[in-house]
């Protein structure tokens, strides 16, 4: 198949990128590269023994968009290009939505001028918003709280619309939980331009010693040591969903919304633990105050993509933070 990967640069497309092309798809990344570089360019080709072709392009424009697809003949879109930081979403609303819902709107005007009725989208547990019962299947009344999560929940509805309107398109809305972790290579993994807003990332960085220590928001959750619990899957399993999930589009049509998650949870001390475990590294820690929007516990139902994706995420804790570690190392002796 050839499938497009728009934001196909960035922490999640690229290893997406891996797992689709050693399958034998023909991949295409389509990105900005307003979050990423092109250094991952040269990463992949050394991963996947061969060069993976690249065009440099904004998902708002739709004319370059369009002859991308033809061009490249391609059959399926997977959209991970857009905005994601939940606190920067509240600063720059206009950004987000023109990004990530005038973006996907560009997206599907050309796939429609295309005649390509195939896209899995890069959704987020966000929309669930405050959790009323855990853990969370994709039934859970969706109720985005920033203004990241509604773009997320504008183009999930969206593209609602979209199947209703033709029942020939083929949608999946991946809803992932927390990605974390690297392939295993240690070539590719998530370096965020500027601070991390994530706490994988920042642990990272102050096991590495570029930050003095690691803020841990709120030791005061009802949970089991007070910190805040998360559903942290490795990014490989995560990539692996993607190309069950075309798998699935390609024998069904209609929209799906499926959890990528592993239905466990761990809290920040579990995660620092981990990682000092892990990398052999300390990882100094203050508890401080709560941030604000956060949830107490957050972790999926992983069923649904068990039963249709045939998907089980198997990466270990102790792998996430090994390959996160071993990509940090990588860059920092480069
Ligand atoms: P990322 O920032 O590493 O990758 C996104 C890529 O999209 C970047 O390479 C960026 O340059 C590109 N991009 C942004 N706007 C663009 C535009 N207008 N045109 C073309 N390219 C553009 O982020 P990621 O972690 O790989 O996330 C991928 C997708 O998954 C995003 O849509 C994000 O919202 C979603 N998601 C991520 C997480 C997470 O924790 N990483 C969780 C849930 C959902
Ligand atoms: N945390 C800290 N210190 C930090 C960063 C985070 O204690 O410096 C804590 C948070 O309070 C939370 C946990 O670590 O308890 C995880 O926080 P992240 O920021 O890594 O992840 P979130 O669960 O807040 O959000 C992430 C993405 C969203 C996505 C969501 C899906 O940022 O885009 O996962 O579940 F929607």
């Amino acid at each position: 198949m050839n499938v497009l990967l728009t934001g196909g640069a960035g922490y999640i497309g690229s290893h997406t990128a891996v797992v689709l092309s050693q399958l034998g798809h023909q991949v295409i990344l389509y990105d900005n590269l307003s979050n990423s570089s092109c250094i991952v360019l040269e990463k992949l080709a050394q991963i996947a023994g061969r060069k993976i072709p690249f065009v440099k392009g904004d998902v708002r424009d739709t004319g370059l968009l369009s002859n991308v697809l033809a061009s490249y003949e391609i059959n399926a879109v997977v959209h991970f290009a857009g905005l994601k930081a939940v606190g920067e979403s509240a600063q720059k609303p206009i950004d987000y939505y023109t990004n990530n819902v005038q973006g996907t709107i560009s997206l599907l005007q050309a796939m429609q001028l295309r005649g390509i009725k195939t896209i899995v989208f890069s959704s987020s547990a966000t929309v669930y918003g405050e959790p009323r019962y855990l853990p969370l299947d994709e039934n859970h009344p969706t109720n985005a709280t920033n203004p990241y999560g509604r773009t997320k929940l504008h183009v999930e509805e969206m593209l609602r619309d979209v199947v209703t309107s033709d029942s020939q398109w083929r949608i999946a809305c991946l809803r992932y939980f927390n990605p974390v972790g690297a392939h295993e290579s240690g070539l590719i993994g998530e370096s965020p331009c500027g601070a991390p807003n994530n706490l994988m990332p920042y642990i990272v960085q102050v096991a590495a010693g570029q930050r003095a220590k690691l803020e841990v928001f709120g030791g005061d959750y009802p949970t089991p040591d007070g910190t805040g619990v998360r559903d942290y899957i490795h990014v490989m399993d995560l990539a692996e969903g993607h190309a069950a999930t075309l798998n699935l589009l390609s024998q069904t049509t209609g929209w799906h919304a499926i959890n990528l998650g592993t239905g466990k949870g761990y809290s920040v001390l579990d995660m620092i633990q981990a990682f000092e475990k892990a990398s052999g590294r300390q990882v100094p820690y203050e508890v401080v105050a709560r941030r604000a929007g956060d949830v107490a516990e957050c972790f999926a139902y992983p069923n649904k993509a068990r039963e249709l994706l045939n998907m089980t995420a198997r990466r270990t804790l102790n792998e996430m933070c090994a390959s996160a570690w071993r990509f940090q190392q990588s860059i920092q002796f480069e």
